[in-house]
């Protein structure tokens, strides 16, 4: 059994439960908006989310329908905001099939985004706990926040470890950390049980997007191509770092490659070794292992039992998956 299988095993029939009731929330009369749900519901990712939140739930004491229906809204947000990343972005490809946006063109993408996050509000109203609708409505608004943080620093200027850790804390740790408290609300763990997991689920998404901006120095099988954020110019940990360690003529040189509108693949190459050889994705990657403690500190207050097993094995799978 590979790995993601077994951190499902103790949740394995809820997931199907979920899974099955996420089909049946986007069901409509609309012969686009079906075609465009059953597209996105055909092409999702290993469900690392739902995953977290019904652990979580289940490491609180049990899931219940609250849970699914609180899964499913940040799942539904969360596929809401990559559709509308995917056209913001012009990308053509997501996890190696077309986006939204090549299939359906950008008119109905953006309008099917808004159709998910509008079911998203609805899941939430389902789950009957307004502290479950406080997340969601908190973690879209961090998702936008995030993205013209990114968008208003992606001038290829160098930004601070600050700003860059603010950045993906709001566009990728948001939604661990709200999966994980949605798990922990619907399951009515304590306010202590609700921080420690809510910890644990920003830590692991600041993990997640460092194991992210790290595969964009290797790996040519993530779903798209390597060297891609450095192509658009995004500045990540990696070549912060390097950059912090660079000479002023290194720096003006690697700025002038960075603003470049075609980087030619020796260039992407150049800029690749550069950051490799300058520390900087030892760096990230010490960083990544640092968060990963913090995130499986948050669970000593949690009796052993096998979904705890699981939650701490889902910590080290998100930096050491391979896509
Ligand atoms: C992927 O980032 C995208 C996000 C992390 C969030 C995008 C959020 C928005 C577009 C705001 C819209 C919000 C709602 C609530 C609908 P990336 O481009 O770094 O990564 P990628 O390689 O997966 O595209
Ligand atoms: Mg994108």
């Amino acid at each position: 059994m590979n790995k993601i299988d077994e951190i499902k095993q103790p949740i394995i029939a809820d997931l199907l439960a979920y899974e099955k009731e996420l089909a049946l929330a986007l069901q409509t009369e609309n012969p686009i908006l079906n075609q465009l749900s059953n597209y996105v519901l055909s092409t999702r990712g290993k469900q690392m989310r739902p995953i977290l939140s019904l652990l979580v739930a289940q490491v609180c004491g049990g899931i219940t329908e609250s849970t699914i229906q609180g899964t499913i809204a940040i799942e539904l947000l969360h596929i809401a905001s990559l559709i509308h990343d995917d056209v913001l972005d012009s990308a053509l490809e997501r996890r190696n099939k077309p986006s939204v946006n090549a299939v359906f063109e950008n008119k109905i993408a953006v309008l099917g985004g808004d159709y998910l996050l509008s079911k998203a509000l609805f899941k939430a109203s389902n789950s009957r706990n307004l502290d479950i609708i406080f997340e969601i409505s908190k973690v879209g608004s961090n998702l936008a926040d995030g993205e013209i943080l990114q968008l208003a620093n992606s001038k290829k200027q160098f930004i601070t470890e600050d700003i860059y850790f603010d950045i993906i804390s709001k566009k990728t740790a948001s939604l661990f950390s709200s999966c994980a408290r949605i798990g922990a609300l619907s399951a009515n763990a304590t306010n202590h049980e609700i921080d420690c997991l809510g910890i644990y689920g920003t830590s692991i998404g600041i993990c997640f997007q460092l194991r992210d901006d790290i595969f964009d120095y290797f790996s040519d099988d993530v779903g798209k191509p390597t060297g891609n954020d450095l192509r658009e110019g995004k500045l990540t940990l990696p070549m912060l770092f390097a950059l912090s360690k660079a000479t002023n003529s290194e720096k003006e040189y690697l700025f002038s490659l960075l603003r470049k509108a075609d980087l030619t693949e020796k260039e992407v190459q150049e800029l690749q070794q550069f950051s490799i050889q300058k520390g900087g994705v030892e760096y990230a990657t010490k960083k990544m292992y640092e968060y990963r403690d913090k995130a499986i500190r948050q669970l000593q207050y949690f009796a052993t039992s096998a979904t705890k097993n699981a939650l701490m094995e889902y910590a080290t799978y998100v930096i050491e998956r391979n896509k």
